[in-house]
């Protein structure tokens, strides 16, 4: 059997890679240009995709750039995201390089306590700092090192809207004036909560504002994503059934990550050709896997939300929330009761707001669980 073509994690290369030509030209000529970049779309299309996609191509084409990729996600503290820059900056310049020698240098003044995490062998950096100025300025010589190197530096930060999060109430302005002060590095902040995002880079009170391109990533198209699949497969000598590409790519919404997973599953079963049964007994075996963790959220909601959520999956689609037919054909009460049970749902990201020039509208994120929610209820 040969490679399942379908990644449902990280990324390898162009080769697994669908699209994105225009967004990855977009981040490559922001950088050219001196323009940072705020990429923003929901859960799971592709963002860190496109990044190290985008990365992929400056090594590839050899532009004169080093890049450096820091997910933020599990960070609570101005502290941990000073340890997490410097274990990234740690990981991407290894220390027999001379920019690494050089980093260790740095850092070794920086008094921290080096360590190899047992089972990644990735390199581990505490520092015990006593005070926040102390921090501050350990961030401050992070980023004027990465200032200083010949090439100039793109840092892509993951989760940026993680730094809203943390108990100090003045990251944003201390990036922001980093940021400014470090002409030779620039940044990609990426993010998926779009309302915090939105606020950081668009609301004029705040410090990042109107200071970057906003880059905000689609679904691929239908017939550039059918291409991709149909082609993957007759690699491995599978061919595909048109209308059976059609369900795949309806039935996932062409959500990046649920696309890709239900190819994955589909190549996994090595069927003979791709039809509508072989997609059919894929998307059956993946529900059926699902299903414990999906009854879990029975036990977090109210009966309200969970009701709501099952009648927003079993639309599809809601562009109404409020409107009578919707509140009477699923016995949710007031719209007052439904307009508060969807906020808490989008909350819990449980579910997804569309925001359209035209239209507004509901589905649930996890396109997995609205399938499932629809056939089961
Ligand atoms: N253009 C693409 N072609 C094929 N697979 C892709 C593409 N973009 C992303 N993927 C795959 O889809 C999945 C989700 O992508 P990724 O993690 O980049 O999304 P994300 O937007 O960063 O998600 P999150 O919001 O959870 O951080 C991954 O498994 C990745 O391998
Ligand atoms: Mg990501």
């Amino acid at each position: 059997m040969s490679e399942n073509p379908f990644l449902i994690r990280g990324y390898k290369s162009g080769e697994y890679f669908c699209d994105r030509d225009k967004e990855t030209r977009a981040i490559v000529s922001n950088l050219q240009n001196g323009a940072d970049t705020t990429l923003i779309s929901p859960r799971k299309y592709g963002k860190t995709g496109l990044i190290l996609h985008a990365f992929d191509e400056i090594a590839r084409q050899r532009l004169p750039f080093e890049t450096l990729y820091v997910d933020i996600f599990a960070t609570l503290s101005l502290d941990d995201l000073v340890k997490t820059l410097a274990e990234a900056i740690l990981e991407k310049f290894p220390e027999r390089s001379s920019i690494g020698r050089k980093f260790m240098g740095l850092l070794k003044g920086l008094r921290p306590i080096l360590s190899y995490d047992p089972i990644t062998s990735l390199p581990q950096v505490q520092f015990n700092f006593v005070n926040t100025s102390e921090q501050e300025h350990t961030l401050k010589s992070l980023l004027t090192f990465l200032n200083t190197q010949k090439k100039q530096v793109a840092l892509a930060i993951d989760e940026f809207q993680q730094i809203t999060e943390y108990p100090e109430k003045n990251i944003e302005a201390l990036l922001r004036t980093y940021a400014q002060q470090m002409r030779n590095i620039r940044f990609i902040f990426c993010g998926s909560k779009k309302k915090i995002m939105a606020e950081m880079f668009l609301d004029a009170n705040r410090p990042f504002f109107s200071s970057t391109r906003t880059l905000a990533l689609d679904k691929i198209e239908y017939t550039v994503y059918a291409d991709f699949i149909r082609e993957r497969f007759e690699k491995a000598g599978i061919p595909v059934e048109e209308e059976a590409l059609r369900y795949i790519l309806d039935w996932t919404r062409r959500h990046t990550f649920y696309t890709q997973s239900l190819c994955n599953e589909i190549f996994a079963a090595e069927p003979q050709k791709v039809d509508i049964a072989a997609v059919n007994s894929a998307c059956l075996e993946i529900l059926e896997r699902e299903t414990t963790n999906f009854l879990q959220y029975r036990e977090m909601l109210t009966q309200q939300q969970w009701r709501i959520l099952i009648a927003v999956a079993k639309e599809d689609e809601v562009e109404k929330i409020t409107s009578a037919e919707f509140l009477m054909k699923y016995k949710i009460g007031s719209a007052t009761n439904s307009r508060r049970a969807i906020e808490s749902l989008m909350n819990k990201e449980l579910i997804l707001e569309n925001t359209g020039l035209e239209k507004t509208s509901y589905q649930v994120y996890n396109v997995f669980f609205s399938r499932w929610l629809a056939k089961q209820y």
